[in-house]
């Protein structure tokens, strides 16, 4: 009886793999970086084929690393960035151009054009639960079909074949070029702006409206089923590839957020809160997202309110690799606990535009307040706060529209180890932070999905009785205190306005 089920996390900064046991626990991992490509200002790319390459690898690596055998393995899940599109053709596997990564802004002009059409950025809020912005996948494809040469027609020919991360990686895994299987999950689906979130099936009057020929896109599956099996030979040659799900949804998924009300915090590149509205597909009036949770097997659909924030880790690693300022991510720490506080100085990691609530491509990063006063470590700790202050204003948001105020955060991800961020979290919103024994819960909520298709676990209940708690901070700063600052705060935001007209 196989004892174990792997997960594949293809992440923006790099691919791991993981292998869980039956309590949830992690039993080995095996993660490599990929190239960050920023050919200009605001364009984000990622080579498909060294994604691949490295999810190959660390598969292998992972399993290994446990001294497993294939037989021991019921089942691999996968869980990726999302939003980021990839066109490839469909004889030869080949990418037609880069992957166009999430935080990529180079569709601003098409995501205003279509706006212009009526309705600006609401124009597809009722259909797709998403404001018009640069995030999403459908411009993305529209950019490739309209500036790689051919590519329109020959997608129009049924040459070419468009994925997310997830659907990329799963198409190699089941045989590439010799059959391999073209499909998603809704949670990938539902981030494209091309999906009904009702029916959850491809809107082709949105996909005309783009440009995208249909024939081109994953057929829309759950969650949580058999979509294929590995077809290479390799560490995890024959098993069930049985999940799938957009990483913050499986974040949301291993968190056990699974009645209305939950409500998860992760901490990686960006940082995205998901609050769980069961069966309801709650629509936003305070800048979130309305998005598709999960669907597991044939069971109803769920659906999450989402704030997406687009950088809270990436600035720390900005810090380390543009800046060097610090050598290791761990040392953002260090730096920040030389300081009582930021000594007035705010960073604004507006590098991307601002994402929720804000939704505002026009938007630059700026570091503001800056005094003689100001050293290395009132910035560390300004970098820190911008991940702390960011969370506040979705969860704000996310009050507002839920009308029932969050009274504990779960979170989760690699910044989750910084103890001081966690205290100001804590502080800035006035509820306990709780972080859970596996703070790696995307990977973890992969896994789960691909279980539970194939029997390794029963059920919700697993999950539920899996996840146990590490460590909670409590809030500890007068009311004073805490309002004064963030009023600076979001007096800081405004400044990054408008920058790009
Ligand atoms: O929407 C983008 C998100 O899925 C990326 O997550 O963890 O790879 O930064 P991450």
């Amino acid at each position: 009886m196989a004892q174990y089920v792997a997960a594949i996390d293809q992440g923006t900064t790099s691919t791991r793999c993981m292998i869980f046991s039956h309590d949830g626990r992690v039993v080995s991992v095996d993660q490599k970086e990929h190239e960050q490509i920023f050919p200009k200002a605001g364009w984000v790319e990622h080579d498909p084929e060294e994604v691949w390459r490295n999810t190959r690898e660390v598969a292998a690596g992972a399993v290994a690393k446990a001294d497993l055998h294939v037989s021991d393995i019921a089942a691999v899940g996968i869980t990726n960035q999302r939003e980021t599109a990839v066109v490839w053709e469909k004889a030869t596997g080949k990418p037609v151009y880069n992957a166009i990564v999430w935080q990529d802004t180079r569709t601003d002009k098409i995501v205003n054009e279509l706006g212009a059409l009526g309705g600006g950025q609401e124009r597809y809020r009722a259909k797709t639960g998403l404001p018009l912005a640069t995030y999403f996948s459908g411009p993305k494809i529209r950019w490739i079909l309209d500036n790689v040469d051919g590519a329109r027609e020959r997608a129009e020919n049924g040459e070419l074949l468009f994925g997310n991360m997830d659907t990329w990686v799963l198409w190699n895994m089941t045989g590439g070029p010799e059959g391999g299987v073209h499909v998603t999950d809704p949670t990938n689906a539902s981030r494209t702006m091309l999906m009904d979130l009702d029916t959850l099936q491809w809107d082709a009057e949105i996909a005309g409206e783009m440009g995208i020929p249909v024939s081109m896109l994953p057929e829309i599956r759950s969650s949580s089923e058999v979509y294929g099996h590995v077809r290479e030979k390799g560490a995890l040659a024959g098993v069930p590839i049985s999940g799938i799900l957009g990483d913050q949804q499986a974040a949301t998924f291993g968190q056990a957020c699974l009645s209305p009300g939950e409500a998860k915090n992760t901490y990686g590149t960006g940082n995205f809160v998901l609050l769980n509205t069961g069966t309801e597909k709650v629509m936003s009036e305070n800048g979130l997202l309305t998005t598709v949770c999960y669907k597991i097997g044939s069971n109803d659909t769920v659906y999450a309110l989402e704030g997406s924030i687009a950088v809270t880790g990436s600035l720390v690693q900005w810090i380390r690799d543009n800046l060097g300022m610090i050598t290791t991510a761990a040392e953002i720490e260090e730096h920040a606990r030389q300081v009582e506080d930021n000594g007035g100085c705010y960073f604004v990691p507006a590098f991307s535009g601002l994402f929720a609530p804000y939704w505002r491509s026009d938007a630059r990063g700026a570091i503001v307040g800056l005094t003689r006063f100001v050293n290395k470590g009132h910035l560390a700790r300004a970098v820190l706060e911008a991940t702390a202050f960011q969370s506040r204003e979705v969860i704000d948001a996310m009050n507002a529209d839920s009308g029932v105020p969050l009274t504990a955060l779960k979170v989760d991800g690699g910044m989750v180890a910084n103890e001081l961020l966690m205290q100001f979290q804590a502080d800035i919103l006035n509820v306990p932070v709780i972080r859970p024994v596996v703070a790696e819960t995307t990977a973890l909520g992969a896994a789960y999905a691909a279980g539970l298709a194939v029997g390794f676990w029963s059920g919700e209940d697993d999950i539920r009785n899996n996840w146990a708690q590490d460590k909670q901070w409590e809030p500890a700063l007068d009311e004073a205190k805490r309002e004064a600052l963030y009023a600076e705060w979001k007096k800081a935001v405004t400044k990054t306005f408008d920058w790009v007209t």
